[in-house]
């Protein structure tokens, strides 16, 4: 799918390189950073959509399509979220949209991945999905079995690339071991200022091995800003000094890590530009810094700890 948006970034002009990857001034609009995915040669934009609760209306096709023309090429989805639909028409006249997707951690035995994947091709309206992923990790079904499923769908043509989402290190390293022929490309993970603790390993595991993180609730679901604007900090004051917005700095301070992509969702058109173009502020390495020293400050319990122990309960009902 990506094909064709990689002749639109090389007619633009070269700006230099980027953290894991490249910058490229893009038209007139400024300048996107593109990372390469996992070990393979596709080139995500650092600043992807993401879609969680966007609803399946004409307003949420409108958002996807300008976060598009504003400089993105990744959109994320799920089964779970129900609105692949809505994805699929948002993207359908466009080549060049690099979309993953999740299969539910209820659909992990090996039939299961399989018909998953069926109606979400379905959904989506495509013949192949660009990324599928492992939504949850679930210690009931073994991850073999899963696993080989996914591979059946890359040697049939049905996916292209595979990935995991909120897999710790060990969930990570016994998924890749548990594959005969194709490597995880990519972990979804929450990240942003206030949830840091892929910091403790995992970052920099998946850094080593070429794992892309995919960083998601990027702004902790909106709930970062609030105290962030409010409050005298390295994100307010850059915000300020760069003419831009804290949501702007908190994600180029996610996107300066070498493999991270972020993925943001808002339902509104001028928020999603605003997102987006936070690939082109320029923050100094001391800046970065700045920004660093101050996030290791702040500390939230994640939600794969605060929810995985009762999603684990449930998931033993889907074995
Ligand atoms: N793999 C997983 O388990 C998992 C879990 C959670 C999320 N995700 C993925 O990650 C994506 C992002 O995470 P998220 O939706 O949890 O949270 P998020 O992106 O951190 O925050 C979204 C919230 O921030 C607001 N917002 C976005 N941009 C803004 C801006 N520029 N200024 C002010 N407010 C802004 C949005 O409001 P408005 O919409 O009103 O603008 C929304 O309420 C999801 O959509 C999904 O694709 C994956």
């Amino acid at each position: 799918m990506l094909e064709h948006f990689i002749p639109q970034v090389n007619q633009l002009t070269s700006k230099g390189t980027a953290p894991g990857g490249k910058l490229l001034r893009y038209g007139y609009l400024g300048v996107v950073m593109l990372k390469l995915l996992g070990r393979t040669d596709v080139k995500i934009t650092a600043i992807g959509i993401g879609t969680w609760q966007m609803k399946r209306d004409d307003n949420s096709v409108q958002v996807i399509r300008k976060g598009i023309e504003a400089g993105s090429n990744f959109v994320d989805t799920a089964e779970l979220y129900r609105n692949e639909d809505m994805i699929g028409k948002a993207v359908a006249d466009l080549d060049d949209v690099f979309v993953a997707t999740k299969v539910s951690p209820t659909h992990f035995r090996y039939e299961k991945v399989l018909k998953a994947c069926d109606g979400s091709l379905r959904r989506l309206g495509v013949k192949q999905i660009d990324l599928y992923q492992l939504h949850w990790p679930n210690p009931h079904i073994p991850i073999e079995e899963t696993m080989r499923a996914m591979e059946r769908l890359v040697d049939e043509g049905k996916i292209r690339y595979i990935g995991v989402s909120n897999f710790d290190l060990d969930e990570l390293q016994r998924a890749q071991e548990s594959m005969k022929r194709y490597e995880i490309v990519s972990n979804q993970v929450e990240y942003s200022p206030f949830v840091r603790y892929i910091e403790k390993d995992l970052l920099s595991y998946c850094e080593k091995e070429k794992i892309s993180v995919i960083a998601y609730s990027p702004l902790k679901h909106g709930h970062a800003l609030e105290s962030l604007s409010r409050e005298r900090n390295p994100f307010a004051q850059l915000a300020e000094s760069r003419k831009a917005t804290v949501p702007q700095i908190i994600l180029r301070w996610l996107i300066s890590k070498g493999n991270v992509i972020a993925i943001p969702k808002t339902s509104h058109a001028e928020r999603v530009v605003e997102n987006v173009r936070s690939q082109d502020i320029e923050l100094s390495d001391s800046d970065i810094h700045e920004l660093d020293e101050y996030a290791s400050r702040l500390n939230s319990r994640s939600t794969k700890d605060r929810l995985g122990g009762i999603t684990n309960f449930v998931l033993r009902f889907f074995r």
